[in-house]
């Protein structure tokens, strides 16, 4: 079965200036809450440096849909878009270099996938690990939406013909699943000229795993051991001086291992080389005690957050700023999806002639 197939095959007339053959790079972010400090420092600025790739085209967009699987409160949803939208902005995703979209914006996306879905292996999704994790963590609430994730999110892909797709290891899985989907896809249909999906490359951020203050091993919302973007310098101290530390170095006098320190593992992500050696060594000296060396994270914490928070801030201040890039996105995105989704629908055999659409 051949997979080589050019982007250019599914995208609409203008999607891609001609000649530049950018690769499609496509990720997006669940509204489920305000991003933290392990999401800027992972995803975040991952897709800052592909949006400044002229070798690419890069979608990003909100799975609003995919929210209301762990989301039911309207409310926050609504409110936790608009945050994911000035998040990407600050962080410094230019939205007209770059396609920032709501994914309901798009109803094309939900035909996708209910096409796809009949190219989708049940037993694949039985075995789904994050179906499989949230069925264990919300046992009151294991909502078809839930096990039906990986073929919505094969659909956010493959409609805008994504060529890479940066994930965490968190979604590797799903990325697979993808990719299977448009194999399959293509092999039972894709054998008229134009019909064919591409099929995506999992682009795995470099293992940016960044600890949680609790001593845990990651950052997450749900286990209440973050750093967030909005914390001014007061809150930002007051959590990092409770913070977990080497639990073995119990007095000031005593040598610490950076190896077992999550504080440490912060230092490398956002303090210079020499900062980070000085720390190091200090603390297997005994030479600096916990206290300073969460001084000088802190100080470095605060200068990455505080232009953040400033940038956002400004971003916040412009009335229509979001919406008019939401908008501005689902424009551009639509035609992409709406062109595969036609072709997939009239390559399955739905005749729209038949079917008499009305848009
Ligand atoms: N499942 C992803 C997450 O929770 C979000 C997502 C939805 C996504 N659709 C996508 C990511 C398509 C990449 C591509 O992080």
């Amino acid at each position: 079965m051949t997979e080589d197939i050019s982007t250019a095959d599914f995208q609409s007339e203008g999607a891609v200036p001609k000649g530049a053959a950018p690769k499609v790079v496509l990720s997006g972010i669940r509204a489920t809450g305000r991003l933290h400090l392990g999401n800027l420092l992972g995803p975040m600025r991952h897709f800052v440096t592909l949006s400044r790739s002229p070798e690419h085209l890069c979608y990003f967009f909100v799975a609003d849909l995919h929210s209301l699987t762990t989301l039911p409160e309207p409310g926050l949803l609504a409110r936790y878009v608009p945050e994911i939208v000035l998040d990407y902005l600050a962080a410094g995703i230019d939205p007209n270099d770059n396609v920032i979209y709501a994914q309901s914006s798009v109803g094309e996306t939900c035909e996708l996938a209910v096409l796809l879905s009949n190219l989708m292996i049940l037993s694949h999704l039985q075995r789904c690990a994050t179906f499989k994790e949230k069925a264990r963590q919300q046992p009151h609430n294991v909502n078809a939406g839930l096990f039906y994730y990986p073929v919505l999110m094969a659909a956010d892909i493959l409609g805008p013909g994504a060529d890479l797709v940066p994930v965490g290891e968190d979604q590797l899985q799903h990325v697979e699943m993808a990719r299977d989907l448009a194999r399959r896809y293509n092999a039972q249909y894709g054998t008229a000229a134009g019909a064919r999906l591409v099929v995506p490359e999992t682009l795995e951020r470099a293992a940016v795993r960044i600890p949680g203050l609790d001593g845990g091993s990651k950052m997450g919302k749900s286990d209440g051991n973050t750093l967030n973007l909005n914390d001014d310098s007061e809150v930002a101290w007051e959590k990092l001086r409770v913070a977990v530390t080497d639990t073995n170095r119990k007095r000031r006098k005593d040598p610490g291992d950076p190896t077992k320190c999550n504080i440490f593992t912060l230092h490398t992500y956002l303090s210079s080389d020499d900062e980070v050696r000085e720390v190091a060594q200090g603390c297997r000296s005994a030479a600096i005690g916990c206290f300073d060396c969460k001084k000088v994270l802190h100080a470095n914490l605060m200068a990455e957050l505080t232009p953040f928070q400033e940038r956002r801030a400004e971003l916040a201040s412009q009335e229509s700023l979001v919406s008019d890039v939401l908008c501005d996105g689902a424009r551009r995105v639509r035609p992409v999806i709406a062109d595969s989704t036609a072709r997939v629908r009239a390559a399955m055999g739905i005749e729209s002639r038949l079917s008499c659409r009305t848009k």
